[in-house]
Parts: structure tokens; sequence; C-alpha cells
């Protein structure tokens, strides 16, 4: 397995700062969930990364190009989206304090203290069709402005985050009853962090 390393710049609660060697799994970063949900979809059946560059270097990750759309929900529908950092602990993945959901993403994507928007939506060029369409309608392409998407976390109070990780996005679908959708979509990225001596 070929693994890429990304510095993570991490910035204790109290004192001083501390950097980590990231070590992702690079199989075009996204793969599918090792705990996928029942009738989810994996990366590449949720979106079309062929005409997006995603170049990892230690500084951070260069992304440009653009991204497609393959969902089919429905423009009513609410989406909710998770991010869930977990870390694999005695044999099990456990959650970590890292997480992030948005019930209403759709809503709430381009908010400007949004972590959505801050490490990805921001770069996005065609931001009122993206606003509009979300990301629920087939063939709506995102365009990115290049970008250098840096690894940084503020304010942690663990001491040591060595250890193997993996972060899962996740996208649920809710219809106008609030009945979710069968299909979903979950893509994660998995690696493992080093301290830097
Ligand atoms: C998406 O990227 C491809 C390849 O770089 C390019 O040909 C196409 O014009 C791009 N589409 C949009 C909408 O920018
Ligand atoms: C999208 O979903 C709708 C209704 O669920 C369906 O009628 C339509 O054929 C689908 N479109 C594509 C392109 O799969
Ligand atoms: C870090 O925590 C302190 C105290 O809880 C808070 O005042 C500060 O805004 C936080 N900084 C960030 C970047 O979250």
């Amino acid at each position: 397995m070929l693994k890429t390393l990304v510095i993570l710049f991490v910035a204790l609660a109290n004192t001083w700062a501390t950097d980590y060697n990231a070590l992702i799994d690079d199989q075009g970063i996204f793969m599918p969930c090792s705990e996928a949900p029942a009738g989810s979809l994996g990366p590449h059946d949720g979106f079309n990364f062929d005409n997006m560059v995603m170049s990892m270097e230690p500084e951070g990750i260069y992304v440009s190009g653009n991204m497609t759309v393959k969902l089919n929900f429905s423009i009513s529908d609410r989406i909710s989206a998770r991010f869930s950092v977990m870390q694999y602990e005695r044999g099990t993945w456990q959650p970590t304090m890292f997480n992030l959901h948005s019930p209403n993403f759709c809503k709430v994507m381009f908010d400007a203290d949004q972590y959505w928007f801050k490490y990805w939506l921001k770069n996005i060029r065609n931001r009122e069709e993206v606003r509009e369409k979300c990301l629920k309608v087939k063939d709506t392409v995102l365009v990115y402005d290049e970008f250098l998407m840096v690894l940084k976390l503020e304010n942690v109070s663990t001491p040591n985050l060595q250890g193997r990780y993996k972060a899962v996005i996740t996208l649920e679908a809710f219809d106008e009853h609030d009945v979710r959708r069968p299909a979903s979509f979950c893509a994660e990225i998995r690696g493992e962090l080093e301290r830097v001596k």
C-alpha cells in the first residue's frame, strides 16, 4: 500500500504547537467505507473525479480541476452531512472528538464560519450553481479555483494523537416527509499520525 506524507499542524489548547506526519493511504485518497451503511454508494459512485487533480505534498493537498456529481437526489431533499474521525484502538474503530455534522448541509454550505466552507467550498468558482443544486443533481460540475488544503487542528487538548485513523464522510438524503432515502454516500480517508521528532 502506498502512503503519502502530509504534515498535520496541531496547535495545543494551552501551550505550544506540535507537528505530526500524516501518512495517508494513497489509492486516490477517497476509499469506500470499511463499515459502509447498507445501500451506500462509494466515492466513485457518488462523484466523478476524473477531471480533478489532488496532489499530496508535505505542505498540504493541492486541489484543482473539477468534479461531477453522480448522486441523483431530488432537488427538494434535505442533505445531512457528516465528517467523523475515528481512531483504531484495541481492534476496533472508536469515535474521537473530531466530528462535524450538518443536518441541513445545503443551507449552510457557503456560510463563512463552516468548516466545509473554510476547508473546501470557498474554492468553488461556480458558487451560485452549486448553491442551488447542492450535491443533489446529477451532472452538476463543481469547478475549483486551484487551492492548497492545509491540514491543521487548533485547540487540541489531547497530548498524543499518534495512531491509526480514518475520516468518514457521509451524505444522507431525506425527502419532504423527512423519510431517509435508501441510497446514501459514504467515503473515507485512512492514514496514520506519527509525531515529528
Ligand atoms: C472540467 O475539467 C476538464 C478537464 O480539465 C475540462 O476539459 C472541462 O472544461 C472542465 N469543466 C468545467 C465546467 O470547467
Ligand atoms: C434520478 O432519479 C429519478 C427519480 O428518483 C429518476 O426518475 C431518474 O431517472 C434518475 N435520473 C438518472 C439520470 O438516473
Ligand atoms: C481556543 O480556545 C480558547 C479558549 O477556549 C478560545 O478562546 C479560542 O477562541 C479558541 N481558538 C480557536 C481557534 O478555536
